[in-house]
C-alpha cells in the first residue's frame, strides 16, 4: 500500500506523539510506500500572524521522527511547502469543491470555537480539509494513518477524488484513488496528571529532555490522594501512575502492583520505580540517538531534501495528469 500522512510542526514532540502516532508509523513503513510529511502550510492557516511559530518547531521535530526511527531509507520525509504542486492541486480543487461540504466538517466549527482568541474565519482555514485532500491524492495514497478527528478529513478526501473522477474522467480510467482512513487508537497514556497529555496542560514526557528531567516529573507525580501517609491503602484506577503501568508494566507487576496498593505493602516511589526502569529502557536510545542526530542537523536537511525532490518528482507526475484532466495541458 501506499500510505501518506502528515504532522503539523508543533516542535518538540512528546511521549503522547510517540504512542499515539509515531508507533504506528514505524510500523507501516516496514511494508508499505510510506510519505511522511510536514504540514507546514497547514500551521500557518491558525498561526498565519506568528510564522515563526511554525518554522522554529520544524527540523525539532524532524529530528525527533528520525530519532524514534522513522527511517529515510524506507519512508520519503518531506515538508509540504517545498512540494508547491499541492498547492494547485488544492486550488484546482477549491473550483468544483461546494462551500457546503467544507462548511459541515465536524473540525470545522469545533476549532473556531476552541481557538477563540485567533481569528480563523478565513477563507485559508475553511479550505484546511480541502488541502489536505490535495496531500493524500497527489501521491495517490491508498490509506491515511490519522486520529479519529481526522477521519472526516479522509472522509472529505474520498469524496472529493469521486467528484473529480466523475467530472473530468468519463470515458476514461479513474485518475484518483479513494484513499481510507487507517485508524489509530487513541492512546492509552494520558498525561502525568491524568488528563489528555498535551503541551498546554504542561504534563508531558518531552522525547528529547534529559533522564533527570524525566524522573523529577514522575518522583512528583500525583497518586491517588487517600495515600497520604505510607501505610495508607490505595485505588490504583485512582492513580495516574497506574495509567502508565498499564501500558508499560508486565502482567506479573501489574498484578504485583495492585496487591501491593490496595494492601499498602508497597509504598508510590517503589511504585513508581518500576515504572522508570520501563520508561528509562524505553527513552534512551532515542535519546542517545537524538543527540548523534543534533549533532548532524546538516544532514539532517540533506535528507529531507532528497525528500522534497523525490516527492515533487511523485506530485508533478500526478499534477501532469490533473492538468489534462481540467484541458490546461497546453503544449507550447
Ligand atoms: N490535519 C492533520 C492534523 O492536524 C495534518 C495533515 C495535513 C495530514 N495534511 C495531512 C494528515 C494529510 C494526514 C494526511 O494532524
Ligand atoms: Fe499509584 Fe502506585 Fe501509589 Fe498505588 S502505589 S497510589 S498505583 S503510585
Amino acid at each position: 500500500m501506499r500510505i501518506l500522512s502528515g504532522m503539523r510542526s508543533s516542535g518538540r514532540l512528546h511521549l503522547g506523539h510517540y504512542k499515539g502516532v509515531l508507533e504506528n508509523w514505524l510500523q507501516l513503513q516496514d511494508k508499505n510506500e510510506c510519505f511522511f510529511f510536514v504540514a507546514d502550510w497547514h500551521g500557518l492557516t491558525t498561526e498565519y500572524a506568528n510564522p515563526s511559530v511554525v518554522q522554529d518547531g520544524l527540523w525539532d521535530m524532524v529530528m525527533d521522527w528520525l530519532a524514534v526511527g522513522i527511517d529515510p531509507e524506507k519512508a520519503t520525509i518531506f515538508i509540504q511547502s517545498q512540494v508547491p504542486e499541492h498547492a494547485e492541486l488544492h486550488l484546482l480543487f477549491s473550483f468544483m469543491t461546494p462551500l457546503s461540504w467544507l462548511e459541515r466538517v465536524p473540525t470545522y466549527k469545533d476549532q473556531i470555537e476552541q481557538l477563540r482568541e485567533k481569528d480563523l474565519g478565513t477563507y485559508g482555514f475553511l479550505g484546511y480539509p480541502l488541502l489536505q485532500s490535495a496531500d493524500i491524492l497527489i501521491y495517490r495514497a491508498d490509506a491515511v494513518p490519522v486520529g479519529e478527528d481526522q477521519v472526516p478529513h479522509v472522509e472529505l478526501t474520498r469524496e472529493i477524488a469521486r467528484r473529480f473522477n466523475h467530472l473530468y474522467r468519463q470515458g476514461i480510467p479513474p485518475l484518483f484513488p479513494e484513499p481510507k482512513s487507517l485508524l489509530m487508537p487513541a492512546s492509552k497514556l494520558p498525561g502525568l496528571d491524568g488528563r489528555k497529555m498535551s503541551k498546554s496542560y504542561g504534563n508531558t514526557l518531552v522525547l528529547s529532555e534529559t533522564w533527570k528531567e524525566t524522573e523529577k516529573k514522575i518522583k512528583t507525580m500525583p497518586t491517588d490522594p487517600a495515600r497520604v501517609r505510607r501505610d495508607d491503602a490505595g485505588t490504583p484506577e485512582k492513580c495516574p501512575v497506574w495509567d502508565f503501568h498499564q501500558v508499560y508494566a508486565t502482567e506479573d507487576e501489574q498484578a504485583e502492583i495492585q496487591q501491593g496498593c490496595t494492601s499498602a505493602s508497597i509504598g508510590c516511589l517503589d511504585c513508581k520505580k518500576i515504572l522508570m526502569q520501563h520508561l528509562e529502557a524505553e527513552l534512551t536510545p532515542i535519546r542517545e540517538r537524538r543527540i548523534d542526530i543534533t549533532a548532524h542537523l546538516d544532514d539532517v536537511k540533506d535528507m529531507v531534501k532528497a525528500g522534497n525532490e523525490k516527492a515533487r518528482r511523485e506530485a508533478s507526475r500526478t499534477m501532469d495528469k490533473v492538468r489534462k484532466s481540467v484541458k490546461l495541458g497546453y503544449k507550447f
